[in-house]
């Protein structure tokens, strides 16, 4: 298939962790993946990476922390490719951990929030434009199992106890409270936005400790990327299970 025939992604914090395996396995589904890195050489050798396993893709400078790099990146891409059919979402910070959720300090709650949700908002924006000059434009925003408060208040669930990164866990609700709002928005329209927690994968976020290798952490992404036009909007979900708000 020629080029301007494939799909065209972004995955925001491609370089690396989920968000790499993200950009690989689309890619491998014959998708042009534009690698998005807030460190150009980081994109670069993982565009290399992908380039070496038989597949393409190409690197972006964005940073969703900085609003010039996206506006940039957006121009870019528009420039490049004159559209968007998927945008996965995908870069987070866990920011500090406390004891207490009240020991959270005010300025690790705005750095969390600020790439979390305001950057994964401003991305969002800019992009849109451009997503529906698709056929049919796919937004995936990776959240978290964390960001459910169904499940933090539910004693007994698998996070009850997992009060200890607050601000991440708060601003996980809020990109999921955001994809319903954007879903809203979109009815009607080609473009699907969806939330999905991609599982407690084996990533610098948590220092390996995680469930899931980093291949099956980012299956979901993929899955939600690559969804028809009959699949959902305004769903969240890990691997085809519905996951309470
Ligand atoms: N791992 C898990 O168990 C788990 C569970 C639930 C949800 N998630 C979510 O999955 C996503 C990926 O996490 P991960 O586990 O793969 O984490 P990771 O290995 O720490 O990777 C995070 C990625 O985000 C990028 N990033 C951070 N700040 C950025 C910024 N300002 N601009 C652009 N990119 C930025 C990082 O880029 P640099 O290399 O430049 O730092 C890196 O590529 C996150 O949204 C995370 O919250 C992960």
């Amino acid at each position: 298939m020629s080029k301007d025939n494939r799909k065209i992604a972004l995955v925001t914090g491609g370089n690396r962790g989920i968000g790499y395996q993200t950009a690989l396995q689309l890619a491998q589904q014959g998708v042009h993946v534009i690698v998005g890195a807030r460190r150009i050489e980081q994109g670069n050798e993982a565009v290399q990476q992908i380039k070496q396993a038989g597949f393409d893709a190409e690197a972006l400078q964005l940073d969703v922390g900085d609003s010039a790099s996206i506006q940039a990146a957006a121009a870019e891409i528009g420039k490049r490719h004159g559209r968007l059919d998927i945008l996965v979402n995908n870069a987070g910070i866990l920011g500090d951990q406390v004891e207490k959720p009240s020991q959270q300090t005010l300025p690790s709650w705005r750095q969390v929030f600020d790439i979390n949700l305001f950057g994964l908002v401003e991305v969002t924006n800019a992009l849109l434009p451009l997503l529906h000059k698709s056929g049919a434009g796919r937004i995936v925003n990776v959240s978290s199992l964390l960001g459910s408060i169904a499940q933090h208040l539910e004693p007994g669930s698998s996070i009850y106890d997992m009060k200890f990164v607050p601000a991440y866990n708060v601003s996980k609700t809020a990109v999921n409270a955001w994809t319903a709002q954007l879903a809203y928005e979109l009815k009607g329209s080609k473009i699907k936005v969806n939330t999905i927690h991609p599982g407690y994968v084996k990533t610098e976020m948590n220092q390996g400790g995680g469930e899931m290798e980093v291949p099956d952490g980012a299956r979901t992404s993929v899955q939600m990327a690559l969804i028809g036009d009959d699949g959902a909007s305004g769903s969240f979900t890990h691997l085809g299970e519905t996951i309470p708000w």
